[in-house]
C-alpha cells in the first residue's frame, strides 16, 4: 500500500526483476494483441451464425458451475484462528467501531469514510487520499476494495498481506495513511469509553488493563528511534507490551466478527440460478446477459480465477497490471508474504486462536522464507460481487468503466488462458457483470 518503507534486500531482488520483466511483457502484449484480432474475427462470425437465446440447454458440468457461483452463504464461515469470528457480541463492538473516526489520528477518520455502505463499501475513488498522520509522507497507492464477502477470502488486501480478517483490520488501524492509530492510543479509546468499554466486556469478557499505568499513545517500530511513539512503547514491560497486544488482537477479532457479516445482497443473478434450479427456466436475466454468463463460465472464461460465490478463488496472479499507474512499480505477493511473515497478528501467532497445526496456519508456516521475486507480478483475485458498483476498478483503479476492464483482458486473453470476444460478445459479458 506504501511505496516508502524498508529498503531491504527484499525489494531490491524485486526491483530487478520487475525492471527486466517490463520490457518481456511488453513484448508478449504485442504478440496477443495480433492473436485476438484473429480471434475476434473467427468468433463474430460464430456469434453471427448461432446466436444463444434465453432459453439454453444448460449441461450437467455447465449447471454444476452454477450451483458453484450462487446461491451466497448467509455468513463467512468462522475463522478458527478467531474463537469470536461468529459471536454477535463481537460483531457489535466491531460494527461500532468501524464507524468511530476518535479512532483515527486525526479524530475525523473512520473505516466507512473510505468503505462506505451505501457505496457498496468502496469509496468511488481512484486512489484514497492519505490520512495526515505520524507517517505524513504516506502514499495510498491502491483503489479502495469493496468489503462485500471479504470474510469469504483466505488471504487480505491485493497483494495477501494478511492471512486473517482481524490481523488486516488492525493493519488498516495502524497504517499511517489508512488510519494512523498507534496501538497504546486504540486500547486507551476503547477503554476509556463507557460505551465501548461495555460492549467490549459483553464479548470478551472484563477489561484487564490497567490504563492509568500505561502512555496515552505509543506504538512499536515507529521510526525514527527517537520518534516518541516508539520510545512510548519501549517504556512498557515486556508484559504489559503482551498484554496490549492482547486486547489490540481482541479488538481487531471484534473487527473480524462484523466484517464476516457482509455478505453482498442477492442479485438478479442469484434469482436466474434459483429459478433454473426450481422450475427448468428463469427470465431473471436478459439474453445479452445470459450469452454473457455462457461466455463467463466456458473453460476459457473468466470463471478460471473469478469462481466460488464471491467470484474471486482467492488465488494470485499475474494479468499484466505490475505497475501501478504511472510506472510506480507495486510489489504484489513479494511484500504481502514478507510482511505476513514479519507481522504480529497473523493465524500462527501468538494472539491466534487456532493450534500451529492447523491447516490454515501451516499453510503459512510453509511460505518459503527465502522470496520468489515471480511473486512481485501477482495479485489476489478479486470479487466481482456488485461489481457495476464499485468503480473505478483495478488494484491502482485505473479504469473507470468495466468496458475498459474487458478490453485489458482482451490484450492479455491469450497469456491468461481466455479465449478473444468479439465485440458483440464483449457486451454480452459487460450484461452479465452488470447483474452481479
Ligand atoms: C483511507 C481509506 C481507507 C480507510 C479509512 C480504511 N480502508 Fe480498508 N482499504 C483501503 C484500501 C486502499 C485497501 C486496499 C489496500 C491494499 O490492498 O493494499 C483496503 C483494504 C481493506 C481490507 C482488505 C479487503 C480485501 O479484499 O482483502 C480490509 C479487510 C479493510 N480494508 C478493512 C478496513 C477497516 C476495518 C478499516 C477501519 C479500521 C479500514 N479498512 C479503513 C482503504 C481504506
Ligand atoms: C488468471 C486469473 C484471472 C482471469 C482469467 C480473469 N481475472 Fe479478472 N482479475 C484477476 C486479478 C488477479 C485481478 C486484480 C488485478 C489487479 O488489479 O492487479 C482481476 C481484476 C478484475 C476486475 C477488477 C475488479 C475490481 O474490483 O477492481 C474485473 C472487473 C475483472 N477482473 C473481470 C474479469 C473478467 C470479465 C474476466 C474474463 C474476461 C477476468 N476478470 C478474467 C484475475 C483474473
Amino acid at each position: 500500500m506504501k511505496t516508502t518503507g524498508r529498503t531491504s534486500a527484499w525489494l531490491l531482488a524485486a526491483a530487478l526483476l520487475v525492471v527486466g520483466c517490463r520490457g518481456e511483457a511488453e513484448g508478449e502484449v504485442e504478440d496477443d494483441t495480433a492473436a485476438v484480432s484473429a480471434l475476434v474475427t473467427s468468433s463474430t462470425e460464430h456469434v453471427a451464425a448461432a446466436p444463444i437465446s434465453a432459453a439454453v440447454d444448460w449441461t450437467d458440468a455447465q449447471r454444476a458451475i452454477l450451483a458453484s457461483l450462487s446461491p451466497l452463504p448467509a455468513r463467512a464461515p468462522a475463522d478458527p484462528t478467531n474463537r469470536w469470528s461468529t459471536s454477535d457480541a463481537a460483531a457489535e463492538l466491531g460494527d461500532r467501531l468501524m464507524r468511530d473516526p476518535r479512532l483515527s489520528v486525526t479524530g475525523q477518520r473512520s473505516c466507512v469514510d473510505c468503505h462506505r455502505p451505501a457505496h457498496d463499501w468502496t469509496d468511488g475513488k481512484r486512489r484514497p487520499e492519505p490520512v495526515l498522520g505520524d507517517d505524513s509522507f504516506d502514499i495510498i497507492d491502491r483503489n479502495t476494495p469493496t468489503l462485500w464477502g471479504v470474510g469469504l477470502q483466505r488471504w487480505f488486501f491485493w497483494d495477501g498481506g494478511s492471512d486473517t480478517l482481524w490481523g488486516a483490520a488492525i493493519r488498516h488501524l495502524e497504517s499511517g495513511a489508512i488510519m494512523g492509530a498507534t496501538r497504546l492510543g486504540l486500547v486507551q479509546r476503547v477503554g476509556r469509553d463507557d460505551e465501548l468499554r461495555r460492549l467490549y466486556e459483553d464479548a470478551f469478557g472484563d477489561w484487564t488493563l490497567a490504563l492509568d499505568e500505561l502512555p496515552s499513545e505509543g506504538r512499536p517500530g515507529a521510526r525514527p528511534r527517537h520518534n516518541p511513539q516508539r520510545q512510548a512503547w519501549d517504556s512498557l514491560t515486556e508484559q504489559q507490551r503482551f498484554d496490549v497486544d492482547a486486547t489490540t488482537a481482541k479488538i481487531g477479532k471484534a473487527f473480524d466478527a462484523a466484517l464476516r457479516r457482509l455478505i453482498a445482497p442477492p442479485s438478479a443473478f442469484d434469482t436466474f440460478v434459483a429459478e433454473l434450479d426450481e422450475t427448468g427456466s428463469s427470465n431473471a436475466l436478459s439474453a445479452a446477459a445470459v450469452r454473457g454468463l455462457n461466455l463467463f463460465i466456458a473453460p476459457d472464461g473468466c470463471v478460471r480465477c473469478h469462481s466460488g460465490p464471491a467470484f474471486s478463488d482467492g488465488a494470485f496472479y499475474d494479468t499484466d497490471l505490475r505497475t501501478l499507474e504511472g510506472g510506480t512499480p507495486d510489489w504484489g505477493r513479494l511484500r504481502g508474504v514478507r510482511q505476513l511473515l514479519d507481522d504480529t497478528f497473523v493465524g500462527r501467532g501468538i494472539h491466534g486462536d487456532a493450534s500451529p497445526f492447523h491447516p490454515r496456519n501451516t499453510e503459512v508456516a510453509a511460505l518459503p522464507s527465502v522470496p520468489d521475486p515471480n511473486w512481485a507480478k501477482l495479485f489476489r483475485t478479486p470479487t466481482l460481487r456488485r461489481i457495476a458498483h464499485t468503480a473505478p476498478y483495478q488494484r491502482d483503479g485505473r479504469f473507470e468503466l468495466l468496458e475498459e476492464v474487458i478490453e485489458h483482458y482482451m490484450v492479455t486473453a491469450r497469456a491468461l488462458g481466455l479465449r478473444g470476444l468479439s465485440e458483440g460478445e464483449r457486451g454480452d459479458l459487460l450484461a452479465f457483470l452488470e447483474v452481479l
